[in-house]
């Protein structure tokens, strides 16, 4: 405790006996940031690299005050629809006043958040929570604050409970499962994996591809592990159909083979149940949670999983703390966020409203694809969760205009995703998600909020920009690069 009133040792740095205080910004300092301070700031001290490519698509000059529901507005006022959802973590919208209300009452409490030395009322609750939500026997809960923590947890979880020694794990092509040193190892990206030394305890298989998964089971007793996402995000929104999942479950089941979902995008609702894996009547063994989970205010991860799986891996003393929750594991805020979002989630039927606004927007894309037949190749996704893939560009860019698009970055080369989303911000004020793996995708995965009146205002954007001609839309993008 300070033996003199804080504002004494402000206001006299003579009576101050630690070190000096560095130049600070305060909150207010950060809010009041101009957007070129803001951009300096980030190539100084965040990611220099990054920042090329959000100056490529114009992202850079985005300042944002203030966020609400499906919106977001800029520095200038703008109001920016947000059919981006931070890649599925919104499923409340911006600053649910329902879960702001639940934070604000807790800090007036003045309750407690590090739930290390004592147990907290708010991870068990949370836990607990999970666990209703969650069918069949999940409900074994260890909380975190990423979906990598979570997957890394669930792995983690699924090679103990496996039994064997030199367990292997098997994971699909394109998948994506989080960036941490042991997820990166089921992550199938050349570009994420660099040079890192990975476990080589992996098998890689086609996604959807039932007969691949039964010959690599099959052929060796020591995989024991299979993980996958029920739908793939980072590969451009790929589902498998029902059959595939049954066969993961029999097969797992006959070679007792712990199965791994990964639903921290697809999960939570966007798909128009809880879980993606339920509209296939399967249950796996493990499953991850995290995004939208913090109800777009918080960081929590978790890791749900069988009670007997849990039990194999951690259950007793010995090997309780294995795996036991870090630091800011089921803490006090996060934890009564996510409760409230779970509440919000039902009571305002927002799984109900992802089915049903989810399939108006797929038919209204279906109708675009129609009317852009040389433009957009596949749209398809199910709820909230919709990719629309364009046709190669390379095949579709007139020859004239190839000298031109060779000035652009190799990430946007080969792209319309590129130029529409750089297109739909500038124009149209809307935001929408690219796909890491395949360039030519764009996620589109709004709150589950989202009403029609959405979908109407994003699809007459993209219609009015598609309308352009894919001529147009080149080198009005190309233009923005020059001015
Ligand atoms: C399917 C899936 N798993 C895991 C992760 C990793 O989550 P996080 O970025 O919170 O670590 C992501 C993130 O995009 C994801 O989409």
């Amino acid at each position: 405790m300070l033996d003199r009133p804080v504002d004494a040792v402000t206001s006299d740095p003579s009576l101050r006996r630690g070190p000096r205080k560095p130049k600070l910004l305060s909150v207010e300092d950060a809010k009041a940031m101009s957007v070129e301070t803001m951009a300096d700031l980030f190539k100084d001290h965040i990611n220099p690299g990054q920042f090329h490519f959000m100056k490529l698509l114009g992202f850079h000059k985005v300042k944002i005050e203030r966020a609400e529901g499906m919106y977001m507005t800029d520095q200038n006022g703008r109001k920016i629809l947000d059919f981006f959802g931070g890649f599925g973590s919104l499923a409340h919208g911006h600053n649910h006043p329902r879960v702001l209300a639940a934070r604000e009452r807790f800090q007036e409490e003045k309750r407690h958040e590090i739930a290390i030395a004592f147990l907290s009322q708010y991870a068990s609750a949370l836990a607990k929570n999970l666990a209703a939500c969650s069918p069949g026997e999940l409900d074994m809960v260890f909380l975190g604050s990423t979906g990598s923590e979570a997957m890394e947890a669930a792995i983690k979880v699924a090679e103990r409970a496996s039994g064997r020694r030199n367990c292997k794990i098997v994971h699909a092509e394109n998948s994506f499962h989080g960036k941490s040193k042991g997820v990166l190892s089921v992550t199938d990206s050349p570009l994420y994996q660099g040079d890192f030394k990975l476990v080589d305890n992996r098998v890689k298989v086609p996604f959807g591809d039932l007969d691949a998964l039964k010959r690599a089971i099959e052929n060796d007793s020591d995989i024991g592990v299979v993980v996958l996402e029920t739908v793939q995000g980072g590969g451009g929104i790929i589902s498998a159909p029902t059959e595939y999942w049954q066969g993961v479950r029999a097969l797992c089941d006959r070679h007792n083979v712990i199965w791994v979902a990964d639903e921290v995008q697809c999960g939570y609702g966007r798909t128009g149940k809880f879980y993606a894996f339920e509209h296939h009547g399967v249950v796996p063994d493990v499953t991850a949670l995290a995004k939208s989970l913090g109800a777009g205010k918080a960081a929590v991860g978790a890791m749900i999983a069988r009670r007997d799986v849990y039990m194999k891996a951690y259950g007793t003393p010995k090997t309780a703390m294995i795996h036991a929750q870090a630091t800011f594991g089921g803490i006090g805020e996060a934890s009564i966020t996510a409760i409230e979002g779970l509440n919000v989630l039902y009571d305002e039927d927002l799984m109900g409203n992802a089915t049903e606004t989810g399939a108006y927007l797929l038919s209204r894309l279906k109708a675009i694809q129609a009317k852009y037949p040389k433009i957009v190749k596949d749209v398809r996704g199910q709820g909230l969760m919709i990719g629309l893939e364009f046709h190669d560009f390379s095949q579709t860019l007139p020859l004239a205009l190839r000298p031109m698009v060779a000035i652009l970055d190799d990430k946007l080369k080969g792209s319309l995703s590129g130029f529409v989303g750089a297109l739909l911000l500038r124009d149209y004020d809307v935001l929408v998600a690219f796909t890491e793996y395949n360039r030519n995708v764009i996620r589109i995965q709004p709150p589950l909020i989202c009403g029609e009146e959405h979908v109407d205002q994003f699809c007459d954007a993209l219609d009015a920009l598609l309308g352009r001609g894919i001529v147009s839309i080149v080198k009005d993008f190309v233009k923005t690069q020059l001015g």
